[in-house]
């Protein structure tokens, strides 16, 4: 069975750090032989959460707007990769308005105890990926515990971290192949489908001056 990978980037800049990086885990999860998927939030105009609460009723999201087909893809994939800049110690606004839209999920699951598989659950996993250009470890605690809540949510296995600081300018992670090969590499063992499920998430962090 070919395993489908979305690949979701939400920094707002040209040729960013953390984008480059999931083209490359995208890249290994076709030498597994996925079929991926890349998107960028750059190229999808939805509003925040504005907690309006229909969803609490309904287990849906009453706005229609591009959020619906990326959050369709979501659920479709069985891979999924989240691609962040460290923005303020977070993930950053575009990726968090992602997150935030997802309540639906969140209610659907709380609330309503419908389950977002009637079949049964499914054997998903996630990749995410956040740079940062600070020299701080701590900067990516927070993307952590926002993305353990977002993936509860969504139904998907937390497979994998790449978080990589000490990169500021635009482009310039393909200065360091050690991050390159780790995107690769991640993408490639995420797309495994003879790898158990992993309990929790395995950490690599690229924090010294590589
Ligand atoms: C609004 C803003 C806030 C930032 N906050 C942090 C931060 O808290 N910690 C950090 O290490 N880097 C911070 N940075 C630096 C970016 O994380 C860094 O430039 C990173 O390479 C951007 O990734 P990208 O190229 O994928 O967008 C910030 C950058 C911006 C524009």
């Amino acid at each position: 069975m070919t395993l489908n990978v979305l690949g979701i980037s939400s920094s707002p800049r040209e040729r960013s750090n953390s984008d480059l990086l999931l083209r490359e885990a995208l890249r290994g999860a076709e030498s597994a032989g996925a079929a991926t998927e890349y998107i960028t939030l750059r190229d999808h105009e939805f509003g925040p959460c504005v907690a309006c609460g229909a969803c609490a009723l309904t287990g849906r999201c009453r706005f229609d707007d591009a959020f619906q087909g990326i959050f369709e893809k979501m659920v479709a994939a069985d891979r999924l990769i989240f691609a962040t800049p460290v923005f303020f110690a977070a993930v950053c606004a575009q990726g968090k308005r992602l997150i935030d839209r997802c309540q639906c999920l969140w209610s659907r699951k709380y609330l309503l105890a419908e389950p977002l598989f009637p079949d049964g659950p499914r054997d998903r996993r996630a990749l995410v990926i956040a740079v940062g250009g600070s020299r701080g470890r701590k900067v990516f605690d927070g993307i952590r515990l926002t993305i353990g809540y977002w993936f509860d949510s969504l139904e998907v296995t937390h497979f994998a971290n790449l978080f990589v600081n000490r990169m500021d300018a635009a482009g310039d992670v393909v200065k360091h192949p050690r991050a390159m090969a780790e995107a690769y590499r991640l993408g490639a063992a995420l797309a495994d489908a003879d790898r158990p499920v992993p309990k929790a998430p395995t950490d690599v962090e690229l924090f010294e001056g590589f």
